[in-house]
């Protein structure tokens, strides 16, 4: 078994052949293969898309799974989150979906658990959600016919977001034209690379995009909320129809969730025909039964 923590792990042709697999599972191609796997979803953060489309897809695969609410569970008595897991794996858990609020805190628990049991980084702190850059290239893949010409623009707050950092590794390792950052200059990461542009305009940055990623603003993860005046954010970077006439006409309008609609997105956006953002949570299911195979069949993608 092996864990997946960071898509840096994979190059180019194993990106692709992951994408693959998850194409020919939406496509009812594979035969179930967990049956019976003990998968544990471990969230010490709240989630919708994530934490059920893992349920779902490990389902799918024939897996028994089940569910750890933080909240719920000893977690509040003090136990560590390396603690909790290494019960669980002595109970006989060999999956672990786990999400985090801590950067490299997955790593540390799958350092931890071994390479007998299998550990699948679920989004921590704010640099890697990897399974929502595979739903992600992979809904893009659906759209365009490469990624060697496409201008993505991801539009919102970077600085919080491990959305964006774990798309643009993908993007990146897809080898994507040019990619667009979109934000007040407060919350601009420091990402930087040939191909990758800042902008503070989002008029200038929305320019001849063939794919909008928008993002809601994290004030979760903000040491201070006065960081950003929504208002004027409102006014200065919110996604509406008429801002979305400067991409290309075929562009398509993604978001991770969960939207904070009338902030980032307006409901015509991300209602509007041009809105793929819930192919983004259907896609999630398959994308996550690909890296549910992945980590217990050694023979994919090596
Ligand atoms: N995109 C995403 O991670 O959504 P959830 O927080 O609902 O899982």
């Amino acid at each position: 078994m092996r864990h997946f923590i960071d898509l840096k792990q994979w190059d180019k042709s194993q990106l692709h052949h992951l994408l693959q697999l998850a194409q020919e599972l939406k496509s009812g191609n594979v035969e179930p293969s967990l049956a019976h796997y003990p998968v544990a979803n471990l969230f010490f953060e709240p989630s919708t898309r994530t934490r059920c489309s893992f349920e779902l897809a490990a389902k799918q695969l024939g897996a028994e799974v089940i569910n750890i609410d933080s909240h719920l569970s000893s977690i509040q008595k003090g136990e560590t989150a390396i603690d909790t897991a290494l019960n669980l794996k002595a109970m006989g858990i060999k999956i672990f979906i786990i999400r985090h609020k801590q950067n490299d805190m997955v790593q540390q628990i799958a350092d931890a658990l071994g390479n007998d049991v299998a550990v699948i980084n679920a989004g921590c702190g704010t640099k890697q959600h990897p399974s929502q850059a595979l739903l992600d290239m992979f809904t893009i893949m659906g759209h365009k016919q490469q990624f060697t010409n496409l201008t993505v623009s991801i539009v919102g707050d970077m600085l919080h977001s491990r959305v964006t950092y774990s798309d643009v590794t993908a993007l990146q390792i897809l080898g994507v034209k040019q990619i667009n950052l979109v934000a007040p200059k407060q919350l601009l990461p420091e990402l930087t690379a040939k191909n990758i542009h800042c902008f503070d305009n989002i008029n200038q940055g929305l320019d001849n995009s063939d794919v909008i990623i928008a993002l809601r603003i994290q004030k979760e993860r903000m040491d201070h909320e006065n960081l950003i005046d929504y208002p004027e954010f409102i006014q200065r970077y919110q996604l509406t129809n008429d801002r979305l006439q400067l991409a290309k006409p075929d562009a398509i309008v993604m978001h991770p969730g969960p939207m904070n609609r009338g902030v980032e997105i307006t409901d015509s956006v991300a209602d509007g025909k041009q809105s793929v953002i819930l192919q983004q949570a259907a896609n999630g299911v398959f994308c996550r039964m690909a890296l549910l195979q992945y980590v217990v069949d050694a023979s994919i993608a090596i």
